[in-house]
């Protein structure tokens, strides 16, 4: 049996916010997390997998130490992030708010340097991990220069950099390529996978389902603060498989997809893509032959031109899709400001 290097216990966190209206205010909870139960094992590359809003950095700031749970326990490398906060922090290595965690009049090294000393990394290894670092992450260009000159990409990469200054035996990655080009996104998931190699367990937090998919052992999906569905990848398709999925694409108004969604069978259609006014649907349902004929009758004589309709296969976003109705892509923040919008002052 492998071991269990992070497990959490009915971890929950609520936030109250103001909602403000003009000269008025409410008071306004968020629940972010609900009873989180999660076992991560030693060696994996574990992802979390949720839209916006989901809960995710919650979950990770939790385990980082840098917020308080409302209740529930959870423990990091067997250590309780309650009270041994300072042997969880070193066991872990963390890029958590990306480009905001740097120095950014600081240079590049100056900055692994600060917080390799932070980590009590002695000075000769430090210099040491440094000049590895720069190598694996070609890092040369801008090394020295000051963080401010940096691109969003090189920033990202050097936040990753930070994360992985002090060797720590789990790594905790918050939407690490989310403004990186596609080559570094790229090239970061093949570091990840290297360092898993060399013994690593990763925790990966992701709102994109190719990249779950592509780098992750197993996975857990959340949406509003609970976990949803966990698995390996595979294991979360194959529990679709019965239900089978279809994709319709071209011109499609939406009252079309509501349509479709009132069918008899049909579990869910869901809009996964939107340019140009060409719609992309995404549709769960339980027997994707025998009510074809009825999605097609739908869309015909509905002011919908259809490209083409097809069987798809199972991505994890259909596991999402199947279980919440919505697409990954949706944002599920609950903030003030929507409600809010302009009227008062
Ligand atoms: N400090 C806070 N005060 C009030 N609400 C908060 C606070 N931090 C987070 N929230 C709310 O908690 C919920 C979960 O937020 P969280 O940042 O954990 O989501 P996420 O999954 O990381 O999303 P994203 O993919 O956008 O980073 C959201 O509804 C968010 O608005
Ligand atoms: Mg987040």
């Amino acid at each position: 049996m492998p071991e269990i290097i992070i497990r959490t216990e009915k971890l929950s966190k609520n936030f109250v916010s103001k909602d403000r209206k003009g000269f008025r205010s409410k008071k306004k909870k968020v629940e972010a997390l609900k009873d989180v139960d999660l076992e991560i094992e030693e060696g994996e590359i574990f992802g979390l997998l949720g839209p916006n809003g989901a809960g995710k950095t919650t979950l990770i700031k939790c385990l980082t130490t840098l917020l308080i749970p409302t209740s529930g326990r959870a423990w990091v490398n067997g250590f309780d992030i309650l009270t041994q906060d300072n042997l969880v922090r070193a066991s872990l290595g963390t890029m958590l708010m990306g480009e905001r965690g740097l120095y950014w009049k600081l240079t590049g090294r100056e900055n692994l340097d600060y917080f390799g000393a932070l980590y009590h990394v002695p000075k000769k290894v430090r210099r040491r991990r440094i000049e590895e670092l720069k190598e694996l992450l070609e890092l040369e260009e801008f090394l020295d220069r000051s963080v401010e000159t940096y691109s969003s990409g090189q920033k990202m990469i050097l936040a990753f950099a930070k994360a992985l200054i002090n060797e720590a035996p789990i790594l905790i990655l918050d939407e690490p390529t989310v403004t990186m080009d596609v080559p570094t996104a790229r090239k970061l998931r093949r570091i990840v996978m290297d360092l898993n190699e060399r013994g690593h367990t990763i925790l990966y937090t992701t709102h994109l389902m190719q990249e779950a998919e592509e780098l992750c052992d197993r996975v857990a999906i959340i949406d509003h603060g609970e976990i949803i569905a966990h698995g390996t990848p595979d294991a979360l398709k194959a529990s679709l498989v019965t239900e089978e999925t279809i994709t319709l694409e071209g011109v499609i108004p939406q009252k079309v997809t509501e349509d479709i969604r009132s069918i008899t069978g049909v579990k869910a259609a869901t809009v996964t893509s939107e340019e140009d006014g060409r719609t992309s649907v995404s549709i769960v349902t339980e027997d994707s032959r025998l009510l074809l004929p009825k999605i097609i009758e739908k869309v015909v004589g509905n002011g919908a031109t259809v490209d083409f309709i097809k069987p798809h296969e199972v991505t994890l976003e259909d596991v999402f899709i199947a279980k919440t109705g919505r697409a990954l892509n949706v944002d599920t923040r609950v903030v003030a400001e929507r409600e809010g919008g302009p009227s008062g002052r």
